[in-house]
């Protein structure tokens, strides 16, 4: 099969890692030179060409058809989509969940602040259970709102835990369990031949 027609676009950080080592166990070659500072490395032969791009540009990328499938976490996901984007797998990696941390065990008592990187997560959690919060937005370093004051609560990712304990938070509840999602336009998918072939590619390993 030819996926020479395929762009995918895949995010930095630890979805490229991941994604890297999925391509290696596929057979297919990975095109990227992490070396270079090269972002888009077109599709050679008969393989797929690889976007790379920030995490949360990945949903406006496929949703506008730059890139036919992207590869991003759930979390991003949930919290950047559009409609012209389709889930079509999880990709089992980049397991994490998002979670509201506080000092204490206890679910906030009347109207709180939260520091968060995900508004649109936090805002639907909250308005779904009808508490009033104020959203303090942070682009990351989440654990530090509690301590400087700045905000009682938090809304962040946690994997082992660990970077909540050092900041003496804990975990309340999990709003989100998350991994690697491959997402794809949704005309493209329609319509583009290969699109679910390359998909089966790489969710079968
Ligand atoms: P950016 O640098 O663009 O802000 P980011 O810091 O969220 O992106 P990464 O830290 O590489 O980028 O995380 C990419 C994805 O991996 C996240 O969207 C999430 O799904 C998952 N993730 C984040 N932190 C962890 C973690 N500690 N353990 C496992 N998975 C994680
Ligand atoms: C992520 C996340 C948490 C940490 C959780 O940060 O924002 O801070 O991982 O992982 P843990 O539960 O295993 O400690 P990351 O390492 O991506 O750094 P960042 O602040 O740049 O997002």
């Amino acid at each position: 099969m030819s996926f020479h027609n395929i762009t995918v676009a895949i995010a930095k950080g630890r979805i490229m890692k991941g994604s890297q080592s999925l391509w290696k166990q596929t057979g297919l070659p990975w095109p990227v030179d992490e070396d270079s500072r090269q972002l888009w490395f077109r599709p050679q032969d008969d393989h797929p060409g690889v976007l790379i791009a920030r995490a949360r540009d990945i949903p406006t990328l496929v949703g506008m058809g730059i890139a036919d499938l992207g590869i991003v976490g759930l979390d991003v996901l949930e919290e950047y989509s559009n409609t012209h984007v389709l889930q079509v797998a999880d990709l089992d990696f980049a397991h994490c969940r998002v979670v509201l941390a506080g000092q204490n065990e206890h679910w906030p008592v009347g109207p709180t602040r939260i520091a968060t990187k995900y508004q649109r997560i936090t805002q639907n959690y909250f308005s779904v259970h009808r508490h009033p919060v104020e959203i303090v937005h942070l682009s990351g370093s989440l654990e530090l709102a509690p301590v400087i004051g700045l905000a009682p609560y938090i809304v962040d990712i946690v994997d082992t835990g660990n970077t909540l304990r050092q900041h003496h938070l804990i975990e309340i509840v999990t709003i989100l369990k998350s991994s690697a999602r491959l997402i794809a336009n949704q005309s493209h998918w329609r319509t583009k031949p290969g699109l679910e072939q390359l998909r089966q590619v790489l969710h079968r390993v």
